[in-house]
């Protein structure tokens, strides 16, 4: 049986792993080369922006982008309770307060709730259009304008989604994209600010043109990542599964990275200031932003599968409108133990599913919430949310087929209850 992934470099195909392969062997080639400021306009063009800047993530982007403001320490950022540590610590890195505001149906910020949580101490609202599904930015405008704030778009999830025939990411003040490992496209690390403004953008260059430039032994660290998830850790799960011991032990010994460090999850940043892009991966994400189109069209075909497969089962799914693109297709079952006994099911139908957005509202889930300034029962909705969510994959290593004995085995397991 073929075991199929949520995780474990998603996007990564024959192409991206010989690319790896040349970038760790020619080294030379790109210390100097202008890889980064190519990807960064390649973006800035595909969702027509005027400006756009490369950094090491879009944690690194984020951070830019709020410190330009130069906002008094202590003021509030309004964002979303169901959110990723990675969004959050930009925030308290600045000395600012992040306030959580419960989600809605959509799995994004209730702009309602938003509304009534605003004080005057609030400079900013940020907009996280969750696994590709964009946020009513005409709602948005209309409450960031009554209240005078800043709209920045956390575009993380999202490359490619549009809302009102307009590309995410250009109806913000300011918005960041990721290349993180299991984004719309990954470079294993990677993320680009962009904005309209040239007097905000100006400020965020100074910040990339002062900023932490990772070394060489870090940027190999991440070009080996798609080689050794390919070639060792996924092989790992076929027949006994050692592949999570694989990955552990590669994590153990620096030989791989991991998405977050221990230090970040409780607030604390690893670096002074925003890290700049390493050129070797901005090639890894030029190669796959050639396959953007194709990668998300897959998405949605994907998603519409599941849709239609699991329709009449007993649990929810979101509903479709045109412009969302589905990094993962999210069901919500009745309870956390049914959601947690179909994760485990699937694991011995050698699916896994386990992606990190799960039980916690701010997550990976050993976060420790009170230092990113979130009060355990602040957001209720989202935090019983992500007891029963589980993500299918909507990735281009899922074919089909794939995605057809998904449906199959979670209606197998819907069934037995
Ligand atoms: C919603 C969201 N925002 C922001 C980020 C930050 O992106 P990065 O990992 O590139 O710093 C992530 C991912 O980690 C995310 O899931």
């Amino acid at each position: 049986m073929k075991p199929i992934f949520s995780v474990l470099s998603p996007n990564v195909e024959e192409d991206d792993i010989r690319l790896a392969r040349h970038l760790i062997s020619h080294r030379f080639d790109y210390q100097q080369s202008n890889d980064a400021q190519k990807l960064a306009e390649v973006i800035g063009h595909y969702v027509s922006v005027d400006y756009a800047i490369p950094f090491q993530n879009g944690r690194s982007a984020l951070w830019a982008i709020i410190q330009s403001y130069q906002w008094p320490a202590g003021s509030q950022i309004i964002v979303p309770g169901f959110t990723c540590a990675a969004a959050v610590n930009p925030i308290i890195w600045s000395n600012l307060k992040p306030v959580f505001i419960d989600i809605d149906q959509n799995l994004n910020l209730d702009l309602k709730q938003a509304e009534s949580k605003i004080s005057n101490r609030a400079k900013a609202i940020l907009i996280q259009h969750t696994f590709g599904l964009p946020v009513n930015m005409t709602k948005v405008r209309e409450l960031a304008d009554r209240h005078n704030l800043v709209v920045i778009e956390d575009c993380a999830h999202s490359l490619g989604a549009f809302f009102d025939n307009q590309a995410v990411g250009s109806m913000g003040e300011a918005a960041f994209f990721s290349f993180g490992r299991d984004k719309i496209l990954s470079a294993v690390f990677g993320g680009i600010a962009v904005t309209n403004n040239q007097d905000l953008a100006l400020k965020i260059k100074h910040q990339e043109k002062a900023g932490f430039q990772p070394r060489w032994r870090w940027v190999k660290q991440q070009l080996r990542h798609p080689l050794l998830v390919s070639r060792w850790v996924q092989p790992g799960y076929v027949r006994v599964e050692i592949g999570r011991w694989i990955l552990l032990f590669f994590q153990k010994t620096k030989i791989l990275s991991k998405a977050m460090t221990r230090s970040e999850k409780k607030g604390q940043p690893i670096t002074k200031g925003p890290g700049r892009m390493p050129n070797e991966l901005a090639v890894l994400a030029l190669n796959q932003f050639l396959k953007l189109e194709r990668y998300n069209h897959h998405r949605q075909k994907i998603a519409d599968l599941y849709r239609q497969g699991l329709m009449g089962l007993n649990l929810k799914m979101t509903d479709d409108q045109p412009g969302r693109i589905y990094l993962k297709f999210p069901i919500i079952l009745n309870n956390k133990k049914a959601a947690d006994d179909l994760l485990k099911y699937l694991r011995t139908q050698k699916i896994y599913l386990y992606d990190g957005w799960k039980d916690s509202p701010v997550v990976p889930a050993d976060v420790e919430l009170n230092a990113l300034g979130y009060l355990k029962g602040s957001c209720p909705r989202a935090e019983e949310l992500s007891e029963r969510i589980v993500n299918l994959p909507t990735h281009i290593n899922v074919s089909e087929k794939d995605a057809q004995r998904i449906i199959r085995q979670v209606r197998k397991f819907l069934d037995s209850l």
